[in-house]
């Protein structure tokens, strides 16, 4: 549905701004986060951005759902009509550069992003995780923080790179491990900071406050 044109576009460091900025976000499941960009977008919050497809690897997945109910072109890649990852995510750069996507947004897509997307969309690509990385990175994280006994946790987004959940974290956000939680409770008690924090990270990318430098990200005012 997006066929915006990016127009002038400048950089900052390490990161590319332009004055219409188009989303893609990358889902396999039910799609909270993506639903709190939409919303986070639609209130007024993000001047100029686009969120132009979302594409997700599980046919059914609820995110693609939410993203049509808003207008949004919602679209399936098929893993298993690829005879492997390049030709798969030849495909996903294929639909990502046809919409001339700046930026990626992956929000519970359950999949390594490889190398080829990567260096096609360098430093463009954000995730969440709900642990305070680099504590508790890949799957299962709660359970992961529950059997470790730590007493607070949280949610962190971060650019992504080639490894996994290991990119240069942009905001995290804080919230206590109580003595009788259960997943679903403390994944419930960080959900609810994930839909303030990514937003947030979004916007300053957009707004070009984000610099790259190695590991760190700056954050300008
Ligand atoms: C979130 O907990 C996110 O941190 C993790 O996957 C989950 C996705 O949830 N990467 P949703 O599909 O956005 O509701």
């Amino acid at each position: 549905m997006s066929t915006t044109t990016t127009t002038n576009s400048t950089t900052n460091a390490n990161t590319t701004i332009s004055t219409n900025t188009n989303l893609a976000v990358l889902v396999s499941g039910r799609g909270s986060n993506l639903q709190s960009m939409i919303d986070y977008i639609e209130n007024g919050n993000i001047e100029n951005a686009n969120i132009g497809v979302a594409i997700s690897d599980v046919a059914d997945a609820y995110a693609l759902k939410r993203a049509k109910k808003h207008g949004i072109d919602a679209v399936f890649i098929d893993p298993t009509a690829f005879g492997n990852k390049i030709e798969y995510e030849h495909e996903l750069i294929k639909i990502l550069d046809s919409y001339d996507t700046d930026l990626i947004i992956l929000a519970g897509y359950m999949r390594i992003v490889g190398k080829n997307v990567i260096s096609a969309y360098k430093n463009r690509i954000l995730n969440i995780h709900p642990t305070l990385l680099p504590s508790f990175a890949g799957l299962h994280s709660h359970k992961q923080t529950l059997d470790y006994g730590v007493k607070v946790s949280g949610c962190t987004v971060h650019f992504v790179d080639e490894g996994m959940d290991t990119g240069p974290i942009i905001l995290q956000s804080c919230v206590p491990v109580l003595e009788n939680d259960t997943e679903d409770t403390l994944s419930e008690r960080i959900l609810e900071q994930e839909h303030k924090i990514y937003p947030q990270a979004v916007k300053l990318f957009i707004e070009g406050k984000l610099k790259v430098e190695g590991r760190i990200v700056r954050v300008s005012k």
